[in-house]
């Protein structure tokens, strides 16, 4: 068999699945009066996980393509209203190439028009039905206790909560992305099961990526960035642990930043590796969209790696 050929079909699929996705997502928006709003939200993003949605869909012979781009549109939003709000509580004043939803129209305004796309978004799986709505409100669930337990432990981490931390807020919703498209496929328990393994490894790697791309900016940003928001982080903790006395958090905020290069590099390569050979498990069936589960989590992160570039 000539891969060189199958790659190239895949990637035509890719293409495919991004631009119906789009359409079906502005296509959603139109017509509501907040849609000017809800389009700078959801502008430029790489849709990594609705992707992952329809090619789980399509790998497991989903016939109900319609469903699927709904539910795939409403993750989409949903993600795009997380990162508003992660931009409030990071106060961070860039977001995809553009300045930050609530740089633009202040901080209340975006915290309630994220709160509205999230609403919109639960509307579109309501519709849809029970399991679907079930998966993702447990998702977000997930998330959003992954990133406030994130705020509270950032700078006294160990490697075991890290790992647990980033498949909580960001696996969580890749994983719910693959059980999705499992379930509108019509797919068997272990399908599912094994999709969601899958989706799970495939975001812990791209949350890996994101950490390691950001230890890159550091170093190229030098002492300055470790005097401004590394140093600041740690009298914080350092500051919250004196007032509980609690030692751990004491002798963690002075302690080596976890994760560490190394760590990340070594945990990247184990969970490419494992999410490439779930992709290649028998138990989906042989076709370009198999093809494609197995390139997409090396694609994800060139691109992240790609998008971290820019950022420099
Ligand atoms: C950003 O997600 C948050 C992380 C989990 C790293 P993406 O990198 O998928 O952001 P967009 O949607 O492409 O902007
Ligand atoms: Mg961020």
């Amino acid at each position: 068999m000539n891969t060189a050929i199958e790659d190239i079909d895949a990637e035509a699929l890719l293409a495919v699945l991004k631009t119906d996705l789009e359409k079906h997502l502005y296509d959603k928006i139109a017509g509501r009066p907040d849609s000017f709003l809800i389009e700078k939200a959801v502008k430029g993003g790489k849709r990594i996980r609705p992707i992952l949605l329809l090619t789980v869909f399509k790998a497991l012979g989903g016939i109900e393509y319609r469903k699927a781009l709904d539910v795939a549109v409403a993750l989409e939003l949903a993600h795009s209203a997380s990162l508003v709000h992660d931009d409030i509580v990071d106060l961070d004043k860039t977001r995809r190439s553009s300045p930050s939803l609530w740089f633009q129209i202040g901080a209340g305004k975006a915290i309630l028009q994220g709160h509205r796309i999230i609403n919109l978004a639960f509307q579109i799986v309501l519709d849809i039905g029970e399991e679907m709505s079930r998966i993702f409100v447990t998702a977000w669930d997930r998330a959003s206790k992954g990133i406030l337990e994130e705020v509270v432990n950032k700078a006294a981490l160990t490697e075991r909560l890290y790992l647990v931390m980033i498949r909580e807020k960001t696996a969580s919703l890749f994983e719910a992305a693959c059980h999705a498209g499992a379930v509108l496929a019509g797919a068997r328990p272990d399908q599912v099961e094994l999709m969601r393994k899958y989706g799970s490894e495939v975001g812990t790697l791209y949350q890996l990526a994101d950490d390691l791309s950001d230890i890159y900016l550091r170093k190229k940003s030098g002492r300055l960035y470790f005097v401004t928001h590394e140093m600041r982080e740690r009298l914080v903790h350092l500051l919250i642990s004196s007032k509980t006395k609690q030692l751990r958090g004491l002798i963690r905020a002075v302690a080596p930043r976890i994760p560490d290069e190394q760590f990340l590099k070594k945990q990247i390569v184990e969970r490419l590796r494992s999410a490439t050979s779930l992709a290649e498990d028998p138990r989906v069936p042989e076709s370009p969209y198999k093809t494609l589960l197995r390139l997409l989590p090396r694609l994800f992160v060139a691109q992240m790696m790609e998008e971290a570039r820019r950022r420099v």
